[in-house]
C-alpha cells in the first residue's frame, strides 16, 4: 500500500521504516529540511538501535522517500499516518497546534477514499471532535482511525515489529478493514474499539506505567532509610502474577518525552471535567523530588560549590538520545545553581545536551575522563559501558541506576 507518515520524529521515522520493511511504499513528510536529507542520504536523525539498517534497506529497495512535499505524497497514498509532536503547554495541557497544521495539510489534498490515522497521543476526543471536522470540511470521503503508538525508546524497531499488541480505534468498519491490510504482515494481536476509547487507553497505559515507577520510587525512599533493599523487595512483589516486575525498579525517576507529559495532560484533562486525579498528581510529585535526591545525597559526602561533579548519562534512559524532561537536566540545573562545575559524558545524547548548555558544563570525551577530572561521580543514565565497577575505584559514587561499582564512597539512591 502507498503511506504518508507526517513527521518524521521518534514515532514517525519508527512507523515509516517499519511499515517500508513490511513492503509498503512509503513518503515520510517533516518540515524539517534537516532531517529530510539525513533521511534520504541513510543516516536516522535519531538514535535507534536496528534503525539506520532498516532505513537502509528500505532505501535501496525504493520503498521510503523523505520530502518536505506534503501535497503530493498524501494524494498519491491510501493512508496517512498523523505522527507529530503533541507537546505540554505550561499548564501541562496538551497543545494540538501540529495536530491541528497537520490535519489542514490532510483535509486540504484529499483527493479520493485514503483512512487517516492519528498516531501521535492526544487527549480523549481529539480525534473525533478535533481531527474529523478538519477532514469533514474537504466534503471527501475519508476513514479515520486512532492508533496509539506504545513503542519504548531505545527499542522502538523492535517495539513496533513485535510490541504486544496493536490498537485500532476506528470510526466505521471500512476504516478497520483497510487498517488491517495495512498491518496484516505484523504478529501482534489487534484490538479493536472506537478512537476516543483507543486515545485513553494509551493514557491509561502510560499513567499506571508512570505510577509503578513512583511507587517503586516512594518505597525505595523508606527503604533506604530502613536498610532494606529495594530491589530484593520488587523481586518479591514482582512474583505476584497481578503485579509483575516491570517498572518497578526504583531509582532516579522517569523523564522522556512520554510519561511526564502525558500524566499531566490526563491530569489537565480530569481538571476541566472536575474530576482531580488524586494518585495521579502524587505520582509526578515523586517523580519531580526524584533526581533532586541525587544532589541531597551528595551533599552528605562533599559540598559541590567550585567541585567539579561527574555525571555519567544525559539521555533519560539507555538506548537514546533523548534529553527531554531527562533527570540530567534537572541534576544539571541544581548543581550549577550550587555553584559547582559539571562535567559530564553520555554515549548518544552529548548533542542534545549541547543545545541546552552551551559552554555552560564541560562534555567530556568519554566516560574515563569525567572519572579522572571529577570529585564526585554521579550515575544517571543506566548504559552497559557504565558497568565498569573498577571504573569507580577510590571515587565517591552517587548511584541513581544501581550499577555495581567498587567507590570508596558509595552511595545509592534508593538503596
Ligand atoms: N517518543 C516516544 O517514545 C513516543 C512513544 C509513543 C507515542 N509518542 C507520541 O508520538 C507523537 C510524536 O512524538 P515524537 O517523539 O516522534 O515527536 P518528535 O518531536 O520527535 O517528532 C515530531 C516531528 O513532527 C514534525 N512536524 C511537526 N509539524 C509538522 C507538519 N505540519 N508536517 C510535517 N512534519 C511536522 C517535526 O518536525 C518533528 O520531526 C507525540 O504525540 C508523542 O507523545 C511518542
Amino acid at each position: 500500500m502507498n503511506i504518508t507518515v507526517i513527521g518524521t520524529g521518534y514515532v514517525g521515522l519508527t512507523t515509516g521504516v517499519c511499515m517500508a520493511s513490511k513492503g509498503h511504499k512509503v513518503y515520510c513528510v517533516d518540515i524539517s529540511k534537516e532531517k529530510i536529507d539525513a533521511i534520504n542520504s541513510g543516516t536516522s536523525p535519531i538514535y535507534e538501535e536496528g534503525m539506520d539498517d532498516l532505513l537502509k534497506q528500505a532505501l535501496k529497495k525504493g520503498l521510503l522517500k523523505a520530502t518536505l512535499d506534503a501535497e503530493n505524497s498524501i494524494k498519491d497514498s491510501e493512508v496517512v499516518f498523523i505522527c507529530v509532536g503533541t507537546p505540554s503547554r505550561e499548564d501541562g495541557s496538551i497543545n494540538l497546534d501540529y495536530i491541528k497544521t497537520a490535519a489542514e495539510t490532510v483535509s486540504q489534498n484529499l483527493n479520493n477514499y485514503k483512512v487517516i490515522v492519528v498516531k501521535s497521543t492526544v487527549v480523549p476526543g481529539t480525534t473525533v471532535n478535533v481531527v474529523k471536522p478538519v477532514m469533514d470540511k474537504s466534503k471527501k470521503s475519508y476513514g479515520l482511525c486512532m492508533n496509539p503508538e506504545f513503542l519504548k525508546e531505545g527499542t522502538a524497531v523492535k517495539d513496533f515489529l513485535e510490541g504486544d499488541r496493536i490498537v485500532l480505534g476506528v470510526i466505521d468498519d471500512e476504516s478497520e478493514d483497510v487498517m488491517r491490510k495495512v498491518y496484516k504482515d505484523f504478529p501482534q494481536k489487534i484490538f479493536v474499539t472506537n478512537p476516543t476509547t483507543a486515545e485513553m487507553i494509551k493514557y491509561a497505559n502510560n499513567s499506571l506505567l508512570a505510577a509503578k515507577i513512583s511507587f517503586a520510587n516512594e518505597v525505595g525512599n523508606v527503604c533506604k532509610k530502613l536498610g532494606i533493599n529495594v530491589y530484593e523487595v520488587m523481586d518479591g512483589v514482582g512474583m505476584d502474577k497481578r503485579l509483575c516486575r516491570s517498572f518497578l525498579n526504583a531509582g532516579i525517576g522517569f523523564g522522556g518525552s512520554c510519561f511526564p507529559k502525558d500524566v499531566k495532560a490526563l491530569i489537565s484533562k480530569g481538571e476541566e471535567l472536575k474530576e482531580p486525579m488524586t494518585l495521579l498528581k502524587s505520582v509526578i510529585s515523586v517523580n519531580e523530588k526524584q533526581p533532586i535526591k541525587m544532589v541531597e545525597l551528595l551533599k552528605k559526602h562533599l559540598n559541590p560549590a567550585n567541585k567539579k561533579i561527574g555525571l555519567l548519562g544525559l539521555a533519560f534512559k539507555k538506548g537514546t538520545d533523548d534529553v527531554r524532561e531527562a533527570p540530567s537536566l534537572k541534576i544539571i540545573d541544581e548543581l550549577l545553581s550550587l555553584k559547582a562545575e559539571v562535567i559530564a559524558y553520555d554515549p548518544e545524547a552529548m548533542s542534545n545536551v549541547k543545545k541546552i548548555y552551551n559552554n555552560k558544563i564541560i562534555l567530556a570525551d568519554n566516560k574515563e575522563e569525567v572519572v579522572k577530572k571529577s570529585d564526585a561521580v554521579l550515575i544517571i543514565t543506566d548504559w552497559d559501558e557504565f558497568k565498569v565497577p573498577e571504573l569507580y575505584k577510590n571515587k565517591i559514587v552517587i548511584d541513581g541506576r544501581k550499577i555495581k561499582t567498587n567507590a570508596e564512597i558509595y552511595e545509592g539512591i534508593c538503596w
